[in-house]
């Protein structure tokens, strides 16, 4: 089993490891330590297949690091499900793979794909007799589904707080925190909901320029400000309408229900890994993945890297990664001029110009990728590479807005948007949005756009001539 491997942490970095600690998987002792994703201490032991998909048991592997696809789901404790990316590592779990027989590692059901062809209809399979189908049904039922129910009774529920604020922010990223401090700042109070264990979002990826400071930033502002109630770890549920909004949010211990006169949804954007062949192998990571595994978590999970993509972010992902001494494959980028692609040049890396990738390759991890030229279909080139990043346009996370009541727009380059006016107010009277979800492109927007938000949230609360006027000026630009 090949191992991950763990790097000195980079100065600066706000994911402190805990002290170590020792768990079980499928038998073995694994080390890792506090406060780490299980996610991130499997893939330093070199744990690859972290699973297999429900029809063709494709392996699976983490993909995002943040919570938002499956490929990361196991069994921890007895029960089934839980995404080890978002789990902290603690002493004495039982981490156990959920899908595959014999195992994950070797399924032999793996075989459904490679013989399959194209596809497999299974909705018109074994129909013609009744007996047939039943027993297909029941052999189906026995190779797909995700884990077994747990082995525990379940847990009494856990109690519900009831309280009320001026507002709840939803998302303490970038706009997020903005919002709740400026809103605070013009005297109101303010429950900030955090979905992850830290605050920032994008501040905490390595790659967004001084994000690691303007968090330390933020953290001190914030604590010097009174009235703001914040929980991390702590995802909104849903929000029902009212004279007061109702919005209800949980964590492991407690179920908040907050009667909120305003609400300002900051939920940011999903990653999402583009199309091409085999994209599903383990391997393949979005760029907030790579950085967060290793600029954060301080763990190469396989060299040599393959980073592809446009965006700042991502070439200067590819520059971060070459100083913390990553071996990388090199860098795929239709980009001929920028900052981020020289620096990258003058650190000696690689960078395959005017390609696409077409495929990966490989059999349970990623072993190598096909390029091809942009206008081309056929590859032309073969890049030997453990581990790749591929950036895809985020999507915003406009859900949560959406279902509240506010209306959302598609804009073939962005996705879905909440739609706001100049000062963040969605269609809905009591709610704004701000930041990725509301259209901001940057961390820097998303910032100004969150604090635009408070304002005109504050205002909307209570008419206050300084703080329309600091509206105004920023309306002005
Ligand atoms: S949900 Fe855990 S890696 Fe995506």
């Amino acid at each position: 089993m090949a191992q991950g491997r763990r790097i000195k942490s980079p100065e600066g970095n706000p994911f402190e490891r805990g002290k170590q600690v020792r768990f079980q998987f499928e038998g073995r002792s694994l080390q890792g330590y506090d406060h780490e994703p299980l996610a991130v201490a499997l893939m330093a032991a070199g744990v690859r297949v972290f699973g297999r998909s429900l029809k063709y048991h494709r392996p699976r592997g983490p993909v995002c690091l943040h919570g938002h696809c499956s490929g990361c789901l196991m069994r921890v404790n007895g029960v089934a499900n839980i995404r080890t990316c978002e789990t902290p590592c603690r002493s004495g779990m039982v981490v156990e793979r959920q899908t595959g027989w014999p195992s994950a590692g070797l399924d032999f059901f793996r075989a459904v794909d490679l013989l399959s062809g194209e596809r497999l209809d299974h909705h018109g399979m074994f129909t013609a007799s009744s007996v047939l189908n039943r027993i297909a049904g029941y052999v189906v039922r026995k190779l797909s589904g995700l884990g077994a129910p747990p082995t525990a009774d379940p847990q009494t529920p856990v109690p519900i707080s009831r309280f009320s604020s001026d507002a709840v922010v939803i998302g303490a990223g970038a706009a997020g925190l903005s919002a709740a401090k400026t809103l605070s700042g013009c005297g109101h109070n303010v429950v900030l909901l955090e979905a992850e264990e830290h605050r920032g979002g994008r501040l905490l990826d390595g790659a967004t320029q001084n994000g690691w400071e303007r968090i330390r930033d933020f953290k001190e502002e914030i604590e010097s400000v009174a009235g703001i109630e914040i929980h991390v770890k702590t995802p909104a549920l849903a929000v029902y309408p009212g004279d007061t909004l109702q919005v209800v949010a949980g964590n492991e211990g407690k179920t908040f229900w907050i009667s909120a006169r305003r609400l300002i949804v900051c939920t940011g954007t999903y990653e999402q890994i583009p199309l091409f062949e085999n994209n599903d192998l383990p391997g393949i990571f979005g760029p907030r993945a790579m950085d967060r595994l290793v600029c954060g978590y301080s763990v190469v999970p396989a060299e040599p890297v393959l980073v592809v993509g446009e965006r700042d972010a991502t070439l200067r992902l590819a520059g971060r990664l070459r100083e913390l001494n990553v071996t990388l494959a090199g860098v795929v980028t239709t980009r001929t001029e920028g900052d981020a692609l020289t620096s990258l040049k003058r650190k000696n890396v690689e960078i395959f110009q005017d390609r696409r990738i077409v495929r990966a390759l490989g059999g349970k991890w990623l072993d190598r990728v096909e390029l091809a030229h942009r206008s081309s279909e056929q590859s032309d080139l073969v890049l030997d590479c453990r581990a790749c990043v591929v950036e895809a346009p985020p999507a915003p996370a406009y859900e949560l807005a959406h279902h509240a009541g506010c209306r959302v727009s598609f804009s073939s380059q962005s996705g879905y948007l909440v739609q706001v006016n100049d000062e963040g107010q969605t269609t809905h009277g009591q709610i704004f949005a701000a930041g990725h979800i509301a259209g901001s492109d940057s961390v820097d927007a998303a910032a100004q756009s969150g604090e635009r938000a408070g304002l005109a949230c504050a205002l909307s609360l209570k008419d206050d001539a300084q703080v329309r006027r600091r509206l105004e000026s920023m309306q002005k630009g």
